[in-house]
């Protein structure tokens, strides 16, 4: 991918936290781009579920204007604490909790499913926690030119019925030769 080598300051030192922690859940540069360049066209408050060590915090805060909130949580104590101290100074409220509680501070113009349990969740109730012009954001996904969408020879039916969802204008963007993300918006 064509991209500059250097990092922001923010991606840097989560992504330090990471290497420190043995870390391996990060999110990929490939995909911090694409949040960044996705929460530089919001306004309001962008939500992650899944905090891990800050990484896609870092890239949706480096990419968001500066009055857009970027909210995140994470179940993990040893992890939320470690990243609610690391980014005390940084306009990026981390929560200790289950990411459903992030609920409280919905709507969202962008919601980053980056928790197993939250990119299962029904779409019936992700609805709900977006604006209108709202953005869902899943990661993870294999590459995979054929309809309907096959991961590892079998149906992807997450993908699928993201991508048939009518309420949504869905893309599955491939940021790498192996990994895929898809972008919802709702309509
Ligand atoms: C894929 S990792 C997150 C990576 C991070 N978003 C990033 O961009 O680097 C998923 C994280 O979700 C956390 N998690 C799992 N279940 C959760 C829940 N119910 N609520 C909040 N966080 C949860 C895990 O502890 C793990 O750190």
């Amino acid at each position: 991918m064509s991209a500059p080598p250097e990092l922001p300051e923010l991606v840097v030192r989560a992504l330090r936290m990471s290497l420190l922690q043995g870390y391996v859940q990060a999110s990929r540069t490939e995909t911090g781009r694409l949040l960044a360049t996705l929460a530089a066209t919001r306004t309001g408050t962008i939500a992650e579920c899944g905090t891990g060590c800050g990484v896609g915090a870092a890239w949706l805060r480096s990419g968001a204007p500066k009055a857009t909130r970027v909210i995140t949580a994470e179940l993990d104590p040893q992890l939320a604490h470690g990243v609610i101290t690391m980014f005390a100074d940084d306009d990026i409220d981390v929560m200790h909790a289950d990411w459903s509680s992030l609920a409280q501070h919905a709507p969202f113009s962008l919601i980053f499913m980056d928790a197993t349990s939250a990119k299962g969740w029904p779409r019936e109730e992700i609805i709900s926690l977006i604006d209108e012009g709202g953005m869902v954001v899943l990661d993870d996904f294999t590459p995979c030119p054929t309809w309907p969408p096959l991961d590892h020879g079998r149906v992807d039916t997450l993908r699928l019925d993201w991508l048939s969802d009518d309420r949504f204008t869905t893309v599955d963007v491939m940021v790498a030769d192996d990994t895929s993300v898809l972008v919802a918006v709702k309509k």
